[in-house]
């Protein structure tokens, strides 16, 4: 049973986001809206979502001990992590003492923070159906993964790497012969949030289109955790960053079958905690590449995903909604309203003190609706908004939000 508090009195319902960005801030939205007590933390001062938090705090979140300084001075029911960039296994000692609930869970937000975690266990020990993959610690081990020369199966060209821990597509690159190899390396090695010296290669997947399914824990009537999936959200990617995403995703329906098989297997294995106990509630995004009737799990957030950011202009239940109901234990519905699409904002300039012009123009075209985060400060490859759009026919939501999108004119003010 669920019982919610006031804010700011005795029994409120507290919860703390770790990470406080564009998606942090929907969510943030999503649970005021219920009167639930919000703590924003980033690392940075003035994001987006601490523009709004009741309490806003600056820490380093992969430090673990101003981590646990701070959830044990605010005593949040729930940590809400946004970005993977955190002490997680901190997390996961504050959890196995009842300290604080995690959401997901702990061992999801340790798991997916690194490929390596998510990797094995959907292909290894959930046997779902990955990209070939091999782990190096260093370019001559890249090399002989390519090539087969260490005696496993080689891995050949084209191929891609990937820092292990890293995100939007940082430290990443295609490799389409041996004259790549060494440059991916480097790229790789400059790319990390953390320098391991640790990559995954993966064989590249020819997929005809690649999706984001988002997939929701909630619990039913009967108390129990249920599973829900939104309709298919497409997206297109330049060097690793989603810049365009639509809702639905036309999908033959064993693709479909296939896609939703594989999102239950993770988030199931996810919402596992601690201790065994099915948990885990909370809003999944699984990102899946598709070619004919085959499907390939690529990784997962377990937490809203930049794509679903078209589930504002499409869905009943934005995925922050979704997220945040289903973290309350309180009921979803993952009902399509209309199709529609999302289109990305750069900042395309480094600096401060931004403003945006041609915002009229942008909400003149019909169907439209933008997102500008507020963030402090603008590079020329920051998301600093979101056009949105809806019509019938996704392309042509598609065009309109690209349009939108291209009529806003960030600059330094
Ligand atoms: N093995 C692969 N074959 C084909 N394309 C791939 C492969 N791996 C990654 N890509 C492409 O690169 C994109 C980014 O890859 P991935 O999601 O692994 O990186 P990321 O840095 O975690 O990105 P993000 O954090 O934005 O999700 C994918 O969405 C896909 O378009
Ligand atoms: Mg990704």
């Amino acid at each position: 049973m669920t019982t919610l508090g006031t804010p700011l009195s005795p029994h409120a319902t507290k919860v703390m986001l770790l990470g406080s960005g564009e998606l942090g801030k929907e969510v943030l939205i999503a649970l005021q809206r219920l009167g639930v007590e919000t703590i924003a933390v980033d690392r940075y001062d003035n994001a987006p979502g601490q523009q709004l938090a009741h309490r806003a705090h600056t820490i380093a979140m992969s430090d673990p001990a101003q981590l646990k300084a701070l959830i044990e001075a605010e005593k949040p029911d729930w940590v809400v992590p946004e970005i993977e960039a955190i002490a997680t296994p901190m997390l996961e000692e504050l959890e196995a003492a009842g300290v604080v609930k995690v959401v997901p869970t702990a061992r999801a937000a340790r798991l997916t923070m690194d490929r390596e975690g998510i990797r094995r266990l959907a292909a290894e020990t959930l046997g779902l159906p990955t990209s070939p993959y091999r782990f190096c610690d260093s370019l001559e081990q890249l090399q002989a993964a390519i090539d087969g020369s260490d005696g496993q199966a080689a891995i050949g060209y084209p191929c891609v790497v990937k820092p292990v821990m890293s995100s939007s597509g940082k430290g990443q690159s295609k490799i389409d012969g041996a004259q790549d190899v060494a440059k991916a390396w480097d790229v790789a090695m400059a790319g990390g949030r953390v320098n391991h010296g640790r990559v995954i290669v993966e064989g590249f997947i020819d997929f005809d289109y690649e999706i984001t399914l988002l997939t929701v824990r909630a619990r039913g009537a009967d108390g129990q955790v249920q599973t829900h999936y939104c309709a298919p959200v497409g997206h297109l990617q330049q060097s690793g960053d989603y810049v365009e995403s639509w809702q639905p995703q036309a999908m033959a329906p064993a693709a479909l079958d296939k896609a939703q098989a594989i999102a239950l297997a993770v988030t199931h294995n996810l919402g596992q905690g601690h201790d065994g106990q099915p948990s885990g509630l909370g809003l999944y995004g699984v990102e899946l590449f598709v070619r004919g009737d085959d499907v390939w799990f690529s990784e997962v957030s377990p937490r809203p995903h930049d794509t679903g950011l078209v589930t504002l202009a499409t869905q009943w239940q934005s995925e922050f909604e979704l997220h945040a109901r289903a973290i309350l234990g309180l009921p979803v519905d993952t009902t399509l309203r209309n199709p529609g699409a999302s289109a990305v904002i750069y900042g395309g300039v480094d600096g401060v003190d931004m403003v945006f012009d041609g915002v009229e123009e942008a909400l003149a075209v019909p169907g439209t609706d933008l997102r500008l985060f507020g963030k402090p400060e603008s590079f020329i490859k920051r998301r600093m908004g979101v056009a949105l759009a809806r019509h019938e026919d996704v392309e042509v939501a598609r065009a309109r939000a690209r349009l939108a999108a291209s009529k806003v004119k960030p600059r330094l003010g």
